[in-house]
């Protein structure tokens, strides 16, 4: 009788790329994959910590400018407010706020990849802001490009809290420059940047001694063990962040504290893992001016207007085709 093994049907997007990631050399895993209900809680708690500074400068920003980002926005009639990340829209909120107390005519698209945020953005809205037409999409940033081309009015696209510096200035670029193709001259790009600043604060804002960070990191494995069958032991896993003051870059890892082999089951798949070997999940790409001037080169775009945070080092930059 011939051997039959079974093999894994490997299927979804988080199957196959956890399956990549962990017998890849060196291993890595999305940080995409952080948001479920438990992650997004998580990166709540995150946002409310003094030590992240990025959601504070961008509120200051949003709120210290409301008026003017308005007057932005408006004076061409009804407009789509498409946002990348909307998270708990917590910062946009100030500009719904505004928006809606003005009675300027617009709808809003909050797209997450995570559908818990998505819903409860949307029962909050209904009830804060209950004027508001709300139309959320659930899906990844590419899926997002695809909703973006599909809507034929006006578009202002946000794109907060530097979530682009979750991609690599190569992905950043390609991924501004299909933005910029689906724009029209009158559309905007409003996004975040937070800035190179001292390394130290950086470094305290991903690494916080709460350990909030640390237990949002690891909500990946937490993942993989409740979604794919898997039995990592959070507790020999370290969670490590390293800042590159010349490159801007911080990234964040998981490291194996012990020499131990993780069983995934609905992948049929042992991880082996070396003590201090390590897993790469995510980056958080610092910018400066000549920096944020290559990418919008780069992607086609002009940028129209700039706010700062002096206080912290944190910029929110208005784009048009160029
Ligand atoms: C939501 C992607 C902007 O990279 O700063 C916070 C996520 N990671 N703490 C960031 C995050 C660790 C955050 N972004």
């Amino acid at each position: 009788m011939q051997d039959t093994k079974i093999v894994p049907v490997v299927s979804t997007e988080f199957e196959k790329e956890v399956y990549s990631g962990l017998t890849d050399s060196p291993k890595h895993l999305s940080s995409k994959y952080f948001y479920d209900k438990k992650g997004d809680k998580l990166f709540q708690d995150i946002m409310a910590m003094p030590s992240y500074y990025l959601t504070d400068c961008e509120y200051e920003i949003l709120k210290n400018n409301k008026e003017e980002i308005t007057d932005l926005f408006t004076g061409f009639g009804s407009f789509d407010l498409i946002e990348l990340g909307a998270g708990d829209g917590k910062k946009t909120k100030i500009l719904l706020k505004e928006f809606s107390d003005k009675n300027i005519d617009f709808t809003y698209v909050p797209i997450d990849i995570s559908q818990n945020a998505l819903n409860q953005l949307h029962n909050s809205i209904e009830k804060e802001l209950p004027k508001i037409n709300v139309q959320p999409f659930q899906g990844t940033y590419f899926e997002a490009l695809k909703e973006i081309n599909n809507r034929k009015n006006r578009k202002i696209i946000l794109f907060l809290g530097s979530n682009i510096g979750n991609l690599e200035h190569d992905q950043a670029v390609s991924f501004m420059n299909k933005i910029q193709n689906l724009m029209q001259p009158n559309d905007l790009l409003f996004m975040g940047f937070d800035q190179k600043k001292n390394p130290q604060t950086i470094l305290d804002a991903y690494n916080d001694q709460e350990g909030v960070t640390a237990a949002f990191n690891k909500n990946v494995l937490t993942r993989i063990n409740t979604e794919l069958n898997a039995n990592f032991d959070l507790d020999q896993f370290l969670h490590w962040e390293v800042y590159n003051p010349e490159t801007g870059s911080a990234k964040s890892y998981l490291v194996s504290k012990t020499e131990q082999r993780v069983r995934v089951e609905k992948l049929d798949l042992d991880v082996h893992f070396n003590q201090w070997e390590t897993i790469h999940t995510e980056i958080s790409q610092k910018y400066d001016d000549e920096i944020i001037s290559w990418l919008a080169n780069e992607s086609g775009l002009k940028m129209t207007t700039e706010y700062e945070s002096k206080a912290h080092g944190y910029k929110n930059c208005v784009f048009k085709k160029s």
